[in-house]
């Protein structure tokens, strides 16, 4: 597998990185924990070099997962993890509730003493000594942008983590912070449904060397085509509440996905590859985090780089997107 630098840091993205968040459970219905553990091992065994995860995440439960699946082959893997968001102290900026583990609101917190305690408890969950990328999940409108990048500072300087990045930033915030500290990467919200980023953020990060690698390439899933507007979630599972996921959304995404079908098996590829392929086909593009639950899924996923679309097929795809008008 491919893998591309992330801004001027040592850290490499392979193309397609492992997404850490659903095999959490909170927010997604539950996890397996055992299914969870084969997915990142086939995933490594398949080409993929890196593992994006946070603490908030189950609150450690991903991280603590990712540690046990990476555990013997950690110099196989760079390791990318966050902070910012906290649920055990009610200081920071609030940020949302969250109904699952007996219930906790959320903060966004990103003060400079909280991140150092923060990461201290990241290296411990994933057993590990070294966080390769540490990015700002959230930016935090309580605290000054140049307090959390001197904490980056710090750990880098401490050897603690190889390269900062943030998330959910606009550029104007990335300018902010690369005035303090080189910023590898940012990490964004980016699918064939959801192209807000094509705008501003990615010529921005083109322009000044942040890498860029997004989330939800799959839409949480809807992209591969398996949910039918009649599906009902498990209990816990945030889709349910989701805008992309109600009823008369599925329908027209699916309805757009079937019109994508003969150009997928044209390349041998089901929905999720030709989604995947096309989302890191896309300039400014570094690397995409795909999100599984099992094996199957993780092999299928890495699988999505293995045929080349062409001018024609990725024009074709844009044509379909564009007539997309979503609720
Ligand atoms: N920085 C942020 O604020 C932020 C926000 C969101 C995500 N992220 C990162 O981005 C990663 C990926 O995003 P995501 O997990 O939200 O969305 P995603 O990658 O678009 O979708 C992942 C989900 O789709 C389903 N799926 C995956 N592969 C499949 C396949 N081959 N066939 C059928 N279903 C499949 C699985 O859920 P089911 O089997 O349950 O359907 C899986 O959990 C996250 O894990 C996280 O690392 C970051």
């Amino acid at each position: 597998m491919q893998t591309r630098q992330l801004g001027s840091s040592p850290v490499r993205a392979s193309v397609i990185t492992f997404g850490a968040w659903a095999i959490g459970g909170a927010m997604w219905g539950g996890t397996d924990e055992r299914k969870a553990i084969e997915a990142i091992r086939a995933s490594i065994d398949l080409g993929i070099t890196s593992i994006d995860t946070a603490p908030v995440y189950g609150f450690g439960k991903s991280e603590e997962l990712v540690g046990r699946a990476v555990a013997g082959r950690r110099d196989e893997v760079q390791i990318f993890t966050k902070f910012g968001l906290r649920g055990d102290i009610a200081e920071g900026e609030y940020f949302f509730h969250l109904n699952e583990d007996g219930g906790a609101d959320v903060y966004r917190n990103a003060r400079k003493e909280r991140i150092i305690e923060e990461c201290e408890r990241s290296l411990k969950c994933l057993n590990t000594d070294r966080i390769d990328l540490y990015q700002c999940h959230w930016r935090d409108h309580t605290t000054p942008v140049e307090e959390t990048i001197e904490a980056l500072v710090e750990l880098h300087k401490a050897g603690k983590i190889l390269a900062g990045g943030v998330s959910n930033f606009t550029a104007e915030e990335i300018d902010a912070c690369r005035k303090v500290f080189p910023v590898a990467s940012l990490q964004p919200p980016y699918s064939m449904v959801f192209r807000g980023i094509e705008a501003d953020i990615l010529p921005y990060c083109r322009t000044n060397n942040v890498g860029v690698i997004v989330y939800s390439p799959m839409q949480r899933g809807l992209l591969t085509g398996k949910f039918s507007p009649e599906h009902t979630f498990a209990e816990g599972d945030s889709r349910a509440g989701d805008r992309f996921f109600q009823p008369e959304n599925i329908r027209r995404v699916n309805r757009m996905l079937d019109e994508m079908r003969p150009l997928a098996a044209e390349h041998k590829a089901t929905l999720a590859q030709l989604v995947i392929n096309w989302t890191v086909r896309q300039p400014g593009v570094t690397a995409a985090l795909v999100g599984a639950r099992d094996a199957a899924q993780a092999r299928e996923n890495a699988g999505a780089l293995a045929f080349t679309l062409s001018d024609a097929d990725l024009g074709a795809i844009d044509s379909l997107i564009n007539h997309l008008v979503l609720e």
